[in-house]
């Protein structure tokens, strides 16, 4: 299946640098030897930024093609314009799909003491009725999230697309996150006319 994927992928065009540059993170973040945990390892960020239609979907798409063959955990979201209204929607995107995974018990783990403010915010569980979360608790509880995937999931990477479309809630976050940090490699895709990160 994923023989005749690579066979029927179409190859980009003139993206040599950005695909160099892609390689080079990734190679940051996973060693340049699989098998020598030893070797040293740091995260970054890689944002690109053009206007729409110049390939920047495409980029992100092989950059999360060259991740998941290196063994990265792969986390992807996308802003939405009709969506910035629905705070953390963003960060819900990022973190269900690997969350969903495992349950309940599983999650309580993970998140530790952050399990009543975070699980709501990023869907796990249905929002109680007292009012809308303290986004700054959500983000202090998303911190310790991300840490604990780093460590027990890295390498990490989080692939965003039309980053200018994401809730406020979730952009909040992602800037206090893209901080390189040991494990984790964000990569986001702005257009060129709203850059926010
Ligand atoms: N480097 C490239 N070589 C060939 N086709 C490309 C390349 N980059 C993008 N495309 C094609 O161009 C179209 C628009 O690309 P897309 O990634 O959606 O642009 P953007 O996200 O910047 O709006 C898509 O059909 C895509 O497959
Ligand atoms: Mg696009």
């Amino acid at each position: 299946m994923r023989d005749r994927q690579d066979r029927t992928r179409r190859a980009l065009l003139e993206r040599e640098a950005e695909l160099a540059a892609v390689d080079h993170a990734l190679t940051d973040l996973c060693g340049s030897d699989p098998g020598d945990p030893s070797g040293t390892r740091t995260g970054g960020v890689i944002a690109f930024a053009g206007p729409g239609g110049l390939g920047k979907t495409a980029l992100l798409g092989e950059m999360r093609r060259r991740a998941a063959h290196r063994g990265c955990t792969v986390m992807s979201a996308r802003g939405g314009e009709h969506e910035q209204g629905a705070a953390f929607h963003v960060v819900r995107q990022l973190f269900q799909p690997v969350l969903a995974t495992t349950g309940e018990e599983e999650h309580r783990r993970i998140l530790g003491s952050w399990y009543d403010i975070v699980a709501p915010a990023v869907g796990l569980v249905v929002s109680g009725s007292g009012g809308a979360p303290d986004p700054q608790g959500v983000r202090d509880g998303l911190d310790w999230l991300v840490t604990r995937f780093a460590v027990e999931h890295a390498p990490v990477v989080m692939i965003l697309d039309d980053v200018h479309w994401a809730d406020p809630e979730s952009l909040d976050w992602l800037l206090r996150v893209r901080r390189p940090r040991r494990g984790t490699c964000p990569c986001c895709s702005p257009s060129a006319t709203a850059r926010k990160t």
